[in-house]
């Protein structure tokens, strides 16, 4: 038997796969208390008019393959999405429709990367990313993330080695909540523009909103230059309540860029499913489902009061919970897979360990606002009567 030898040497569970482990390890009365602020799944159901969309196109007519770029109904919706949300005149034919953003995260390093090169990744991030490249024996620079720094780490490009393919960022920032200064894009566009190299923007949180306050995420398309370098990816996933769709876009304007992308998704897969897609049409298009998603942000950010005033209580530094579903807090724990299994045997509660993210998470613990507003104020008061260690 012959195995990838990048795949081989690179043995990491997925993250969220580690933390079910944790669980599954539990007794069956441990496991009946828990309560799982852990991966980041919406417990809200998809708006009723998505599902019906989905359950109409279904049952309406025999499903062929889809097209591998996908619906051009609901890439014409994107371009207008992009051009009211972020004011970027984007042309359907820019966009690909794809089946989840992890997977696109992932494979656009098999296509703009080759083994050897260098990828610059933001620290503490998606974990894809890392595993993106480190399957494909890269040279993985991470940009260490700090409270000091607003999680806007710079770098100097001329002291990595080897050649830089890829910068991977992601904003609204996935695990620390933090948004991005646009003249901190702009000046990683320069980088990519003066290395001849490409940025993957994860946007996935930037319609994510707890509250509906106004966001300030932004397209990359946005700033001069990201149209040469810029690589957006999108999700229907957390504001749609849609992780379980497997539905995503991935946004490219340069034409030279765009060609290699169109090359792999024709070859790599055959679209993603057409009920999805009917989905995702809804999603941005049926007027409908926006108070409904307005009203689930609504709920989403009682939640997030109730963790933040109960991390604060505790004492705990933190960031996150108004872009994103996430608060981002350092406890004294000096390990966070120990702090996490510790806290999960001791008191119930799933919390997911920040080094997971990269090692600038390392102390930190990421808690997601997917459990009913009583299920938060009890795991705040378990948090509260659990002994942590003192620095
Ligand atoms: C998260 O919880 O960080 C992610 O949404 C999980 C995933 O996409 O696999």
């Amino acid at each position: 038997m012959r195995i990838n030898k990048g795949f081989q040497a690179w043995d990491h569970p997925y993250l969220f796969q580690a933390m079910e482990q944790a669980y599954s390890a539990l007794d069956a009365d441990q496991k009946c208390r828990v309560i799982n602020l852990g991966i980041g799944d919406p417990d809200l159901p998809t708006p009723a008019p998505i599902r019906d969309a989905i359950a109409r196109e279904h049952k309406s007519r025999y499903h062929g393959y889809p097209t591998s770029q996908g619906r051009l109904d609901l890439r014409e919706a994107l371009a207008n999405h992009y051009a009211e949300r972020f004011g970027v005149n984007a042309d359907p034919d820019q966009f690909y429709i794809g089946p989840g953003a992890k997977t696109d995260l992932f494979d656009l390093n098999a296509v703009f990367a080759e083994s050897g090169d260098s990828v610059i990744i933001l620290d503490p991030a998606y974990p894809v990313y890392r595993d993106a490249a480190g399957y494909r024996q890269q040279r993985i620079h991470f940009l260490r993330g700090t409270f000091e720094n607003y999680y806007q780490p710079e770098f100097d490009p001329d002291a990595i080695e080897g050649k830089i393919a890829l910068i991977y960022l992601c904003y609204p920032n996935n695990p620390t909540g933090v948004t991005a200064e646009r003249s901190y894009i702009r000046t990683m566009i320069d980088t990519a523009l003066r290395f001849q190299c490409l940025i993957v923007m994860d946007i996935a949180y930037a319609d994510f909103v707890p509250g509906n306050h106004p966001s300030s995420a932004f397209s990359i398309f946005e700033l001069p230059g990201g149209e040469d370098v810029g690589i957006e990816v999108g999700s229907f996933s957390k504001p749609f309540s849609m992780t379980g769709d497997r539905l995503s876009w991935v946004l490219i304007k340069n034409p030279a860029v765009r060609k290699y992308w169109h090359r792999y998704r024709s070859n790599r897969d055959s679209g993603a499913s057409n009920y999805d897609q009917a989905g995702g049409l809804a999603a941005l298009t049926d007027p409908a489902v926006k108070p409904i998603v307005q009203s689930n942000f609504e709920i989403y950010g009682r939640r997030a009061n109730i963790l933040t005033n109960g991390l604060k209580m505790l004492g705990f530094p933190m960031t996150g919970l108004l872009n994103t579903p996430y608060a981002w807090f350092k406890t004294p724990f000096p390990n966070s897979v120990d702090a996490a299994r510790t806290i999960l045997s001791e008191t119930g509660i799933i919390l997911t360990p920040g080094s997971g993210f990269g090692p600038s998470g390392e102390g930190f613990l990421r808690a997601t606002i997917f459990q009913p507003e009583s299920r938060l104020v009890q795991a705040i008061d378990r948090l509260q009567k659990f002994n942590f260690p003192t620095k």
